[in-house]
């Protein structure tokens, strides 16, 4: 398959623990019903996913760093990284590509600390509050960035 047909899946610390992590804030759903809806909804956009999910923000550069190589966007839940990663950001920036951000919380109706992103102003798309469902909605909307 082309390399212009595959997107980055990337999801940051404690996502790993999704499911069992806080599930009155973050749901019943795990990391895997999250990647198997991302691969579901990809595939009939007719794209092939790569997924990573690290606790490890140099891991996470990493993989965003191959994705220059061979993929053609992003969607990205970075967890509190999002909050904290200048590095994440740049590493982002460095790929040029379309980058969709998602939260399964909304995180403008929590604590201030989560109101900033290092990720939303260079983003195509934010998608906040919809909890799973935001990742099938963030990759339709790659899926339509892509053409
Ligand atoms: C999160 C929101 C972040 O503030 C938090 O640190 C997470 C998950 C979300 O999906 O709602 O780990 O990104």
């Amino acid at each position: 398959m082309s390399t212009s047909k595959r997107l980055l899946l990337v999801n940051g610390p404690n996502l790993n623990l999704l499911g069992t992590r806080e599930p009155d804030v973050y749901g019943h759903d795990t990391l895997a019903d999250v990647e198997d809806l991302v691969a579901g909804t990809a595939s009939e956009a007719g794209l092939e996913v790569r997924a990573v999910q690290s606790n490890h923000e140099g891991v996470l550069i990493d993989a965003i760093h191959e994705a220059r190589n061979d993929c053609a966007g992003i969607v990205i839940n970075p967890g509190a990284f999002t909050h904290t990663s200048i590095a994440l950001r740049d590493a982002l920036l460095a790929t040029e590509l379309p980058v969709v951000e998602v939260h399964l919380s909304n995180v403008h109706r929590r604590e201030a600390f989560r109101h900033h992103s290092y990720v939303s102003d260079i983003a195509e798309v934010v998608v906040v509050g919809a909890g799973i469902d935001g990742y099938e909605f963030a990759t339709r909307q790659l899926a339509r960035i892509l053409g």
